[in-house]
Parts: structure tokens; sequence; C-alpha cells
């Protein structure tokens, strides 16, 4: 359900803090922000930095320089969970010099209860804590807690939500995901998403098509649709469509170059979608489409619902209808009870789909999914000695891959300058990275590029045309 109402109030609030932050510093005052995560984070950690600067903060690149710090979480695996609390244990001794200095936290950890206990109970020195379902009541929280000295801790279970048209502040003006759903039903048994990130819910086509057209006007000519699983895109509202469809509407606006998505459910993904990319003008030749393991007994167990076959299967078809196609995929590897056969028949399937990129990660318990209460969790060195493994062969194949487009001329969204000064960054449709000498005037710009170097997962390249 779209809540435009909300919005509104919302809004307000914003105003309401400007107000107050313009009355209450005696300098220019500053937030911090950091990002955990996936893109679908990013994202509304832009929109949350837009919100900031609209009350008046201007953003600094330390903690010790601001008086507003603020973290988008993540908690798809450990990890994420104990850098937050090393960088909470960092910013202790910050507050204790800086006492009025608002620590604030938000995303996919809070959705957890016990993290909520902890914060509560060991770092009440946090102000402000809110979680994935009342993220949009971001200024109204902000402007209690700029109100008050107490800890606040605002974490919703579930809502069925959708509030549209917040400020962001987007890192580049020429390119920028929009999420188009939210939430996530398939609960592969490893997984945490389903249970922070909630029941999926799409947003309507035309509030898309309308956010796209305007960041479009605004000089954005590249997006990047964004869902868990954005071939089950539409199914669930009231005039179901698919994504295929919304992808060929999206195709319509005019002055939009390229469109990309993520991510994609090999369970879910339909020929019609197969052939929409095929035949599409702007929709990038990358499909990321993670396989997560090989074994079909483990794919099984994982609740993945396909097996080696099928996936091989189409890998095979998408290969067939558009032979230039950039895959590239994510790989856990020490699932509970995961054989050395079982990883044999992983390091086969990369052996014979020859993706760009794998991305690969270490099974991570997280309590509360089924897995977690697997008995046969795998001994840490075993896994290390696979994941090795799988590097080196993931890290083979990608060179390999890339090497395809050795000689080759391609067009190139510029990026952004590199940390070598002069020399700048741009990526190819197949999200193929790609460095060259050039000028701050190609920002934002499409360019075509002679890619001469092939220095494994990126290019080093020279100008042909501008
Ligand atoms: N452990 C390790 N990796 C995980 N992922 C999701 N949950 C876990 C987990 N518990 C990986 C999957 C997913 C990617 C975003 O993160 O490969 O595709
Ligand atoms: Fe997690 Fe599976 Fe949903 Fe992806 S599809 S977010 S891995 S539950």
């Amino acid at each position: 359900m779209i809540n435009t109402q909300e919005s509104k109030v919302q809004l307000e609030y914003i105003e309401k803090c400007k107000a107050l932050v313009a009355e209450r510093y005696d300098h220019q005052p500053a937030f911090f922000i950091q990002n955990a995560g996936c893109q679908m984070n990013s994202l509304q950690t832009e929109t949350v930095a837009g919100i900031v600067k609209k009350m008046g903060y201007e953003e600094v690149s330390r903690e010790e320089d601001a008086d507003v710090v603020i973290y988008n979480t993540c908690t798809v695996r450990e990890n994420a969970n104990l850098k937050i609390y090393g960088h909470l244990g960092h910013l202790k001794s910050i507050k204790k010099q800086k006492k009025e200095m608002k620590i604030v936290l938000f995303g996919c950890m809070m959705q957890e209860p016990e993290v909520i206990e902890k914060i509560h109970k060991d770092y009440s020195f946090v102000d402000l804590v809110f979680g994935t379902h009342n993220f949009h009541k971001f200024p109204e929280l902000f402007y209690r807690s700029l109100n008050t000295e107490g800890q606040i801790i605002d974490v919703w279970k579930e809502s069925d939500e959708i509030v549209e048209g917040m400020p962001a502040d987007r890192k580049y003006s020429f390119k920028t995901g929009v999420n188009i759903m939210f939430g996530c039903n398939n609960f592969c048994s490893y997984c945490i998403v389903p249970y922070v990130r909630g029941r999926e819910k799409s947003r309507e086509p035309e509030a898309i098509l309308q956010e796209i057209r305007e960041l479009v006007a605004d000089g954005v000519t590249e997006v990047m649709l964004l869902g868990q699983n954005v071939n089950s895109y539409g199914k669930t509202l009231e005039n179901p469509i698919t994504f295929a469809q919304l992808l060929q509407q999206v195709e319509e606006i005019e002055g939009l170059k390229r469109i990309r998505f993520m991510t994609s459910h090999p369970k879910d993904l339909s020929d019609e979608l197969i052939e929409t990319m095929a035949k599409s003008k702007k929709v990038c030749h990358h499909l990321h489409l993670p396989m997560q393991s090989g074994s079909s007994r483990i794919l099984k167990i994982m609740n993945r619902r396909y097996d080696k076959e099928k996936y091989l299967e189409l890998v095979q078809k998408i290969r067939t209808a558009i032979p230039d196609i950039s895959l590239t995929t994510d790989i856990i590897v020490g699932f509970p009870g995961e054989t050395e056969e079982d990883f044999r028949d992983t390091l086969d399937v990369v052996d014979k789909c020859d993706f760009d990129t794998a991305f690969t990660f270490i099974y991570s318990k997280r309590s509360g999914t089924p897995a977690a209460k697997m008995e046969n969790q795998i001994p840490e060195d075993v896994v290390k000695n696979r994941f090795d493994r799988l590097l080196s062969l993931v890290q083979e194949k990608g060179r390999q891959a890339s090497s395809r487009f050795q000689g080759t001329v391609q067009e190139i969204l510029v990026e952004e300058e590199s940390k070598e000064k002069g020399i700048y960054t741009g990526r190819t449709e197949y999200n193929l990275l790609v460095h060259f000498p050039g000028c701050r005037d190609l920002l934002g710009k499409y360019v075509k590029v002679r890619l001469d170097t092939c220095k494994g997962f990126y290019y080093f390249g020279t100008l042909v045309e501008e």
C-alpha cells in the first residue's frame, strides 16, 4: 500500500528539524554516514544522507568531526555485525569528549531482537535505533531524538506500507539504483533476509516509471532496478505485471540509455525475460544469477528450488539467446553437511559456466534460520581449504572470460577519476571496469575505449573517440 500522506508528514518533520538545527548549533553542523551491505542498503543510505543535508548538516569523512554519526547496517553474514560493534567501541571514546554527538543506527541488523537487547544494555550511548520497516519514519524519529537525551529504539516487526518521494543524495548524478520491490518470500535456509526485510512487496509500476522519468530529467542515464528477487516482481500487485513487462515500459523512457537489474533468482527467471533482454536496446547484457552451490543435494537443503542440471540448462539457454551475455554469480562454501563431492559439483558448475565474476562467501551461521540449527556444521579448516580452491578457479575463469574483450572497442560510461590522477574509470555494458587516461569533462559521458591490457578483472584502455 502506498502512503502519500505519510511522506507529507515526514517532509514536514524535515523542515522542523531544519529549524531546530539552525538555532541549536553555533557552527556548521556535520554528519558522518557509513553504509554496509547490498545495493538496496546503499540506496537507503543515500536517502538518509539527502534528508540530513536538507536539515542543514554537511557531510564529513571522519566520525571525529561529526555532530551526527549514522550507520546503515547489514546482517547477512556475522562479520558485518562484528564490524558494527567494533565501530561502536571506537565511537564510545569519541562521545566521551563530545557528549552532544548523536549516534544513529538503522538497517537490517537492527531487526534482530538479540542485537537490540545488546544495544540497549551495553551501548546506551547510542541515541537512535530504527529498523527496515519504519525506515520512512527517520525524519520524525530524528526530531524526537534531537529533543531528548535518552535512547530511542523503534523497530517494527512488519509493515505493508511503501512511502514514496523522499529526498536522496545520489553518489553519481548520472547513474543510480531504483527500488522496485522490498523483502523476500524465498526463505533460502541459510538466509536471514526474509526475517529482517519481511515479505515481498512490489512498488506500483507507475510510481517506478515516474521516479525514473524524474531521474532522467535530472541527468540520470543509467538505472539499476533493485530487489531481492526481481524475477517475481509484480506478482502480488492488484494488477499483476511481470518483470519483463516492467522492463519493456522502462525501456520506453526517452533519454535513458542503460538499464541494469539485480538480483535474479534462477528458479523464477522466465523465457519472457530472456527474450526481452535479447531484444532490448537498453537492457545491459549482464546478468547476476546467484547459484549458491553446484550440488543438487545441497541446493535442495538450501531450499533453492532448482538443481545443478536446471542451473546449467538455464545458463545454456541464456547464452544461446544472448551470446555476448556476461554472467556473474554468488557462491556459498561450507554450508552444513557439504561434502567434498558436493564441493566438487560447485567447482564443476564454475568450470562449465564461464562466469565473468563470482562472489564467494564462507557460510555464516545466522541465528533464526533453519540452517543454523543443522548439526553437521563444517570445520573451519575444511571450509578455508575449499574456499581457497574455489577462489583460485573463480579467478582463473574470470581472467579467461575477461580476455574475450582484448583489443575490442567498447562503449563505457565514465564514472570517476581513479586514485591515480588523470586516469578515469568507467564500465562497459557488461559491467567490466576500464581505466583509461582522460579528463574531467568526460565524467557521466559515454565514450568509446579500446581495451588494450587485461589486468584480471579490469582493463587498461585508450580513448578512441569522444
Ligand atoms: N552465509 C554466507 N553467505 C550468505 N549469503 C546470504 N546468506 C549467507 C550466509 N548465511 C550470500 C548469498 C547471497 C549473497 C547476497 O550473500 O550468496 O546471494
Ligand atoms: Fe536470501 Fe534467498 Fe531471498 Fe536471496 S532469495 S534474499 S538468498 S532468502
